[in-house]
């Protein structure tokens, strides 16, 4: 009596594992099992409380002079009769600085590009990383995606992920024209950054 309930216990926890071992992993139509897929705790990656920081940046749009941080890569033939620029592809590599001065310290990088998306209007769509260089945030970025109507005074876009520091980014930020060069087209941008991350 005893060693068949000994012998059904064993089964019983062998086909718990088994039951374990299914679940976790992924069964390919061949009926072999495979680990591609796995359910995984959040501390095993380090990731305890999510937390809200706040950042202020002045981003650099460099266009003129010898060494411009802004270029156009790309443009529609018509867009140099748009009045909004309308099919204008640019290429950033903007400073990031702490203070609204050029000569501030830099915090990091704005590298990616921004398009002009607006027919009737001036609305650039803005695709970019911001790349930390100091401190812990160093190698840290935050990818940043959204709508970029320039004219306007506070412009909202969203911070669709992010590496290192900002695994997991999820938030907003708050875009100001701190100053516009008109001749150069030169602009320094305010930008608050408001982020959700481990
Ligand atoms: C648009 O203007 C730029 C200079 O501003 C010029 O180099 C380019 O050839 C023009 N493109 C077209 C399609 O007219
Ligand atoms: C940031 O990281 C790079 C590459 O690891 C390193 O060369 C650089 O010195 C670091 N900068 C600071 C300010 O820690």
């Amino acid at each position: 009596m005893a060693e068949s309930c000994f012998k059904s216990f064993l089964s019983l926890i062998t086909i718990s594992i088994f039951v374990i071992f299914y679940i976790n992993d992924i069964v390919a139509v061949d009926g072999k099992s495979q680990t591609f897929g796995r359910v995984l705790n959040p501390i095993n990656l380090g990731l305890k409380e999510e937390k809200l920081s706040h950042f202020r940046v002045y981003w650099h749009d460099i266009v003129g002079g010898k060494n411009p941080t802004s270029i156009q890569v790309a443009r529609a033939p018509s867009t140099n009769k748009s009045k909004t620029g309308f099919g204008a592809v640019v290429m950033i590599d903007d400073p990031l600085t702490e203070g609204p001065e050029l000569s501030s310290k830099l915090m990091g990088r704005a590298q990616g590009l921004y398009a002009m998306a607006g027919v009737n209007e001036v609305a650039a769509l803005m695709n970019m990383n911001f790349a930390f260089m100091v401190g812990k945030y160093n190698g840290s970025t935050i990818s940043i995606m959204g709508q970029n109507k320039v004219l306007t005074k506070v412009r909202e876009m969203s911070i669709v992920g992010g590496s290192g520091l900002f695994r997991f980014a999820r938030g907003y930020v708050q875009a100001r024209t701190h100053k516009l060069d008109l001749k150069t087209g030169d602009a320094t941008v305010e930008y608050n950054i408001y982020v959700f991350h481990y």
